[in-house]
């Protein structure tokens, strides 16, 4: 036998286990889940020492832990590498939205659905599995390889930054692979180049001290959910261009390289159409969507409260309106100095008659992008050139990965997303589920890099 003997032998076990690891509700945002993402590491620790992994550790952060470990008897010769992915997962709510219930993961032809399956369970475990198999079935590993596996990445990983820093000798590497990011479909690879910064934070208007009869009070005092209106719409111009002094100065234009490696990616606007139900693209003006999308910065809100949200009529002026805003970021944009422009933007332009408060909510990233040329991006691409039998579209995503830019900052590495899921997985949303068959490709890819590594 071989190590894909071994994959395709214990596959069906491979497949039980990732249910088992899908059923531990580890949301990261929900105090109350705590210990369930606590129980997740252990899950991991757990399949890391049956993997045959060695110092195998959950390890206590000041929030949600992590889990390291390491099989590093490739000997000095060999290249030493980082494998990281994340255990947490997002809220599963609207729970009524789901097919089938976000933490019972379910199989429907070639896909298992649940919170976490793509994002980032089934694919943490896919070096995991490949690690087994090579180790199984040829008694060692070609490479020395390192886990890194965190609990907190669905939150902006808050404390890692810290942790990271006081035990840089259980992480330090030649190379990193992230395992959480994604491929371009099922038979096409990609090598994504860029992710997004983060800044969060939440605007709450008050008016009155509490809520009022709309009839008795309306046209005396203002009204906070317009107040909030008028001051969201003072952020974005209908045509996709904020507004916000300052808020494009720090981003570094795209250069024609750029804008030509970006076009290069099939882009098909009808099926981006249907993909999301929209009925038309909005972005900034000047850029094509796909620049939007990868390349420039946005500014979204993310949830309005305010007011009576149930059925009917109720006649009330609400006293308190908030919104919840992410922008996402590009080099070389900070996400404090974002946020301190907003928080301006918001005192200069607060509505009559109520006041604003702007506060910072947890999740901050820095944006990340992958240098042209890069040793461990050229390896990644050859595998995976060979894995799928062509070469892999250098893309970039919207979304953010935010110990990307503290591993870099610390150990002085571009991580390589070396990752198996798809976009169309429903990431964040009900219905989430990852493809089998690409579970099992992922495998593949990720034993073939471990042995190119060593050859
Ligand atoms: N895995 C995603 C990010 C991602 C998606 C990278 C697709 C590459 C391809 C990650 O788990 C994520 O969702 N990150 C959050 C971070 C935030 C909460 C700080 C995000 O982007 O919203
Ligand atoms: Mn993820
Ligand atoms: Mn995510």
């Amino acid at each position: 036998m071989g190590w894909a003997d071994y994959l395709d032998t214990h596959q069906s076990r491979f497949v039980e286990e990732l249910c088992e690891f899908i059923r531990i509700p580890s949301v990261s945002a929900k105090p109350e889940n705590a210990g369930d993402v606590r129980d997740a590491g252990q899950w991991v620790v757990d399949r890391l020492v049956s993997a045959g992994m060695e110092n195998v550790q959950l390890m206590d952060t000041a929030g949600h832990p992590v889990v390291c470990a390491d099989w590093l008897r490739a000997g000095p010769d060999a290249p030493t590498i980082l494998i990281y992915g994340h255990f947490d997962v997002q809220p599963a709510e609207p729970f009524e939205l789901w097919t089938s219930p976000p933490f019972e993961p379910t199989i429907r032809g070639d896909r298992i659905y649940g919170r976490g399956a793509t994002d980032d369970k089934g694919a943490m475990l896919i070096p995991i599995l490949a690690a087994e198999a090579l180790l199984a079935e040829t008694g060692k590993l070609p490479v020395n390889v390192r886990f890194f596996f965190e609990g907190q990445e669905e939150i902006g990983s808050p404390d890692l930054p810290p942790f990271i820093e006081a035990n840089l000798d259980r992480l330090q590497a030649d190379m990193i692979f992230s395992a959480d990011g994604s491929q371009w479909d099922t038979e096409t690879p990609q090598l994504v180049l860029g992710l997004k910064g983060l800044t969060s934070l939440e605007i709450t208007v008050q008016g009155a001290k509490s809520d009022l009869h709309s009839g008795l009070h309306g046209g005396g005092v203002a009204n906070p959910a317009m107040a909030l209106a008028q001051l969201l719409a003072s952020m974005k111009s209908p045509d996709g261009r904020i507004t916000i002094d300052g808020f494009y100065d720090d981003v570094v234009d795209l250069t024609d390289e750029d804008r030509e490696a970006i076009a290069k990616v099939p882009w098909d606007e009808a099926a981006y159409l249907a993909q999301t139900g929209a009925p038309s693209t909005l972005g900034e003006p000047g850029f094509t969507t796909r620049e939007n999308l990868w390349a420039r910065p946005t500014l979204e809100v993310n949830g309005l409260t305010s007011g009576w949200q149930g059925q009917g009529t109720k006649t009330v002026l609400p006293a308190v309106a908030s919104a919840k805003i992410t922008c996402r970021l590009v080099a070389n944009q900070n996400p404090e100095a974002v946020f301190d422009l907003i928080a301006a933007h918001v005192d200069a332009h607060c509505p009559p008659g109520v006041t604003a408060e702007v506060a910072r909510n947890p999740g901050r990233a820095d944006p990340f992008l992958v240098p042209a040329g890069h040793n461990a991006t050229a390896v990644a691409g050859q595998v995976l050139e060979e894995v799928y039998g062509k070469a892999p579209y250098k893309t970039r995503v919207g979304g953010s990965i935010p110990v990307m830019s503290t591993l870099l900052d610390e150990l002085g590495l571009h991580a390589v997303m070396f990752a198996f899921g798809h976009e169309d997985e429903n990431q964040h949303a009900p219905d989430e589920f990852f493809r089998l068959p690409t579970f099992r490709r992922g495998q593949t890819a990720y034993a073939r890099l471990m042995e190119r590594l060593g050859e």
